[in-house]
This record gives C-alpha cells, structure tokens and sequence, in this order.
C-alpha cells in the first residue's frame, strides 16, 4: 500500500518560496509512490486563534481536540499518517502563526502517564518532518524551528527529517528558478516516500 504523507503548508503566500517547495517535495515522493496530501494552514478555518488551553483534551480518553473545527479534524487524521511533514517560512525566528496554531493542538495527541513519567500517544506509525525556509542563514531563525521539531519529535519519540532553505529571499518567485533546491526537494520525497 502506498505511504501515506502529510504535508502542512504554513506559508500564506500563493507561489511563495515553502508552498512551492512543499510541492517540488510532493512530486518527489508521489512519483515514489507515496500518496501525498498538501494541506494549506492559511486556508484551514478554525474557531479560536490558537489553543485556548481549556485543557478539555486532557480530561478526556480520546486523543482528540475538543473545540470542533477543521483544525481537529485534520489533527485526528494524523495517525494515519506514516510521515507528517511541518513546513513554514520562518517569522520573526519562528514557526509562522498559521502552522502554530496546528501544532498547539497537537496537545490533544497525548496523555500523560499515571505515573507522570511518560506519555501515551496514537502516532505509533507516524514520523516527522520539517520544511522550512528563511531569508537569512541557518542562525537566522532555522536553527529554532530545527530545535523545536526535534523537541516535539523527541517527545514522541519519533525521528524526523529536516529540509532546510537558508538565503529564500522574500520576493515571490525568487527560488522558482534554482534547479538545485527542485533536486533537491524532489529527493527530500522521495527519501519521504521510501
Ligand atoms: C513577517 C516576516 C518575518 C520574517 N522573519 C524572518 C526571520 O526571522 N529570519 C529569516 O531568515 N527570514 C525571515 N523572513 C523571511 C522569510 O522567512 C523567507 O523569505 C521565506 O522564504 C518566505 O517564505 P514564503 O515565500 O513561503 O512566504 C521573514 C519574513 C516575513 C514576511
């Protein structure tokens, strides 16, 4: 059966430098024959900007977000998945809002243990990725977000990948033309998809 790959896109530009890597990787691991599902944050409604720490997912049995949007529904499909990629423009030498308000909800995908020690989770199946691109050099911001999806997939103990895009100028289009970075994602695809 063919590897199922998420990809969440937290860019909010049309044509900007991550959603077209996002789709350069996409063609990599699809003609590997992996099925891939691009998911655009910036066109993902939700009902709160964030995760309002109601700590509902807590109290509950289920691995489930309790405030019903597409953000939960989309956070529910994630143990399906064998890869689940991250990617965002870095913002201020962070993740960008759109991508953060998915990962914040991400709290509902664990439990903590009786014993406080550990946690249980669904994403048995699941490892993780991270697409991220800058403007600046990897100590302008893609360093941080490396460290962070190594945070979170540590915590789930999990592996991840990284594709990392220093030198992305904000001008739409400027990476469009660099036959390099499209070898390059379409390898990061097929590594995702293999
Ligand atoms: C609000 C904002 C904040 C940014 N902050 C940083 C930063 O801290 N470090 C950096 O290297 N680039 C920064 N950039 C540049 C973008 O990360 C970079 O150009 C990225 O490739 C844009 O991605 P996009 O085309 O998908 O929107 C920033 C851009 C914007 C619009």
């Amino acid at each position: 059966m063919a590897k199922k790959i998420m990809i969440i896109c937290g860019s909010p530009r049309e044509n900007g430098n991550t959603l077209t890597i996002c789709n350069w990787v996409s063609s990599g691991a699809t003609e590997a024959g992996a099925a891939v599902e691009l998911i655009r944050a910036d066109q993902i409604s939700l009902k709160e900007r964030g995760c309002v720490a109601c700590m509902g997912c807590q109290s509950s049995d289920k691995f489930a977000c309790v405030i019903k949007d597409d953000i939960s529904s989309v956070t529910a499909r994630f143990p399906e998945q064998e890869v689940l990629v991250f990617a965002s423009p870095v913002y201020f030498m962070g993740f960008s809002a759109q991508i953060k308000c998915i990962i914040d909800r991400m709290y509902s995908l664990f439990k903590i243990t009786r014993d406080g020690k550990g946690i249980t989770h669904p994403l048995q199946y699941t490892r993780f990725a991270l697409i991220a691109t800058a403007a600046g050099s990897y100590d302008h911001g893609l360093n941080l977000l490396e460290d962070n999806m190594k945070a979170i997939s540590s915590f789930f103990g999990k592996e991840y990948s990284t594709l990392l895009v220093p030198h992305a100028p904000v001008k739409v289009g400027s990476i469009i033309t660099d036959t390099e970075l499209l070898e390059k994602s379409l390898a990061f695809g097929r590594e995702l998809a293999s």
